[in-house]
């Protein structure tokens, strides 16, 4: 149990205004959780501290070898004003997982939660309730040690930051367009690419601009080795539904384990729908695609929620999925995912945490 200190903000900013969009990312709420890790001593002085620029030294060790890990997840406003997040359990247990990966000491599992409902419960008024809305949780650790040798920092942060935030696509709920990448690589098996780890997002850049500039919204990354089967989007997983059978990548190591992902699997079993975890390769996409028994192409995230994929180019192949628009599973997906996470449509059990 943290026994967290609290230092109020003296002059709270003003909320947003719910009238402009929440672009994602954007603005921040007053204040964020701070833990710091000194070897010996383990994880101390956890602290509620108003939101503002950090103080480091230039010599730290996550400026120069990028030993850092985040998290992404949502608290939600429900219609009677209950505060809920959703899952939040497999986010702390994949952070975990991203800091065993990357030599950063683990959080006891019941203090990340802690510390998450402590300072969501300090900024609940920053939780927005238009449709579409939430707030965005940002925990992340970085590595503090002034040091310039290549080692596993012997100090670090735990920083809880949020942001209250609309759709994670210019394009909302419409669908968007994706880019498959034949040139670049994300990640291989054995590398990051199962952790949730800045170095895999910046991996990403390069392909992201190049597909930016093509008109298209995001990189559908090929395996590394073989360049041949679908991976992920990068900032979503990526499911397919092709003859009423629902298929997403396996998780092969070089593949982020979705909590979206997860939940998707597990709701549309739960539906009686065959849901295939296994290898996929861009040419059956593009002969099922031809075929007609592509049905539906959708993405997956926290950001993204549920993101219904329009359009697919693969060098100068280019299909569009069935007419282009959400498909009926995609649109379940949403509605229920959605539902769940705002308190509307009975939650399976343990998927909900409610912020008392
Ligand atoms: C999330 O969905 O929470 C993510 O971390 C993706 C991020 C690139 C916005």
């Amino acid at each position: 149990m943290l026994n967290i200190r609290v230092e109020k903000i003296q002059n709270p900013k003003p909320l947003p205004s719910q009238d402009n969009p929440l672009t994602f990312g954007t603005i921040f709420s007053d204040h964020m959780f701070i833990m710091d890790y000194e070897i010996g001593k383990g994880w101390i002085d956890p602290r509620i501290v108003p939101y503002g620029p950090l103080e480091l030294d230039p010599s730290c060790m996550v400026f120069h070898y990028g030993q850092e890990m985040f998290e992404g997840l949502k608290a939600y406003r429900t219609e009677d004003n209950r505060i809920l997040m959703f899952r939040p359990d497999k986010n702390i247990e994949r952070a975990n997982k991203t800091n065993e990966r990357i030599c950063i000491p683990t959080i006891d599992e019941d203090d990340f939660l802690q510390a998450l409902k402590a300072i969501v419960k300090m900024d609940e008024s920053w939780v927005p309730d238009k449709p579409g809305t939430s707030l965005y949780i940002r925990p992340f650790i970085i590595a503090t040690d002034p040091f310039l040798g290549v080692r596993p920092s012997n100090t670090y942060k735990f920083i809880i930051i949020l942001s209250p935030v609309g759709a994670y696509y210019p394009e909302g709920l419409n669908p968007v367009k994706i880019w498959i990448e034949d040139e670049y690589v994300r990640a291989v098996a054995g590398g990051l690419g199962e952790a949730k780890a800045g170095a895999n997002y910046v991996a990403s850049l390069k392909a992201q601009v190049k597909a930016h500039d093509e008109g298209y919204s995001q990189v559908l990354w090929l395996d590394g080795v073989e360049r041949k089967y679908i991976e992920e989007v990068g900032a979503m997983n990526i499911f397919f539904k092709i003859n009423g059978v629902v298929v997403t990548p396996q998780l092969n190591g070089s593949i982020l384990p979705g909590v979206t992902r997860r939940s998707c699997i597990e709701l549309c079993k739960s539906w009686g729908i065959t849901v295939e975890e296994r290898k996929i390769s861009a040419e059956e996409l593009f002969t099922a695609a031809e075929d007609g028994s592509l049905e539906e192409v959708w993405g997956t995230g926290t950001a993204a929620v549920i993101s219904p994929v329009g359009h697919l180019r693969k060098g100068d192949q280019v299909v569009q999925i069935a007419d282009g628009g959400i498909g009926s599973l995609s649109q379940k997906l949403y509605d229920t995912v959605t539902g769940i996470q705002l308190g509307k449509v009975e939650a399976p059990e343990g998927w909900i945490e409610e912020v008392i």
